[in-house]
C-alpha cells in the first residue's frame, strides 16, 4: 500500500502510545524529542490524569520535550535531581539492523545522547520508513559544533570524506541555533563502513560537541508498520 503522510502519522502515534504503556508508576523517564515521542509524552500525561500511572518523573531531552511535558501534565526534573533513569523513549531518523541510530533531525541529539545513554532501558520509537540496511543511506549525520569553530571543523570533516552543510533555520534568518546555543552541520558520507569508529572520530574534532550517531545505546526498537493494511507494532 502507499504510505501517505497521514498513515505515517498514525504509525507514529501508535508506536509512541505503545512505548508509553511500558512505563510503570514510580519510574524516572527520559523524554525524547520529535513528532513520534510527542505522542508518548501525551500518552504519559493521559495515563497520569486517569490515575493509572503515578509518581513518574520526566527528564526532558530538549526545550521542546519540556514544553510538551508541561502541556500534558508530566512532571519534569533535571539530571541533578535523580540518581537513575529507568527508561528513555526517543525517536530516530535512521535505524540499522544492529539497532544503531542516526538522530538529530530536530537538532536535539546532544541532550538526547546524554539522557538515552543513562537509561537502564532505551526504547526507540519509529515508523517503518526509518529502517535502513546501512546508516547514512537516507539521512546525513548531524554534528553540533561551537559557532566559533565552524571553519576548522568543516575542514576536518571534509578531510574525513564528509560533505558538511550548515543547517539553516525556518522562520529565522541564518543557521539554526541549538538548545545549547550552537550550530549544526549536516554531514553526508558516501559510505559509513564503521559507525562506532566515525562516532568517536567526529567527537574527537576540537569544536564538535556531539554527533547524531548512536552506536550500542538502543535496547529495544518499536516499529510501527502496516501489515495487510492494518497498523501493527513490531519489536526488535
Ligand atoms: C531530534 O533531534 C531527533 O533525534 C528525533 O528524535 C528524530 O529526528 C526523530 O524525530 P521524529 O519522531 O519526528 O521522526
Amino acid at each position: 500500500m502507499t504510505v501517505t503522510p497521514d498513515a505515517i502519522k498514525q504509525l507514529k502515534q501508535e508506536v509512541g502510545i505503545a512505548a508509553a504503556k511500558r512505563v510503570k508508576s514510580g519510574m524516572v523517564v527520559g523524554l525524547g524529542t520529535g513528532s513520534t515521542t510527542a505522542y508518548a509524552i501525551e500518552e504519559l500525561g493521559a495515563r497520569l490524569a486517569s490515575g493509572e500511572l503515578k509518581d513518574i518523573i520526566g527528564i526532558p531531552t530538549s526545550f521542546s520535550a519540556a514544553i510538551l511535558a508541561k502541556k500534558y501534565g508530566v512532571p519534569v526534573r533535571t539530571l541533578d535531581d535523580v540518581d537513575r533513569i529507568d527508561v528513555a523513549i526517543d525517536g530516530a531518523d535512521e535505524v540499522d539492523p544492529a539497532k544503531n541510530l542516526i538522530k538529530g533531525g530536530g537538532a536535539a541529539h546532544t541532550r538526547e545522547k546524554v539522557v538515552d545513554s543513562l537509561a537502564a532501558l532505551f526504547i526507540v520509537v519509529v515508523d517503518e520508513s526509518k529502517l535502513v540496511q546501512k546508516l547514512g543511506s537516507t539521512f546525513a549525520v548531524p554534528v553540533e559544533i561551537l559557532p566559533m569553530a565552524i571553519a576548522p571543523v568543516t575542514k576536518a570533516i571534509e578531510k574525513l570524506g564528509g560533505k558538511p552543510e550548515l543547517r539553516l533555520a525556518i522562520k529565522k534568518d541564518g543557521p539554526i541555533i541549538t538548545d545549547q546555543g550552537n550550530f549544526v552541520l549536516d554531514v553526508t558520507f558516501a559510505d559509513i563502513p564503521d559507525p562506532a569508529e566515525l562516532e568517536k572520530t567526529l567527537n574527537n574534532i576540537p569544536g564538535v560537541l556531539e554527533n547524531g550517531l548512536f552506536v550500542g545505546v538502543t535496547d529495544i526498537v518499536l516499529v510501527g508498520e502496516f501489515k495487510d493494511g492494518k497498523p501493527m507494532i513490531r519489536e526488535f
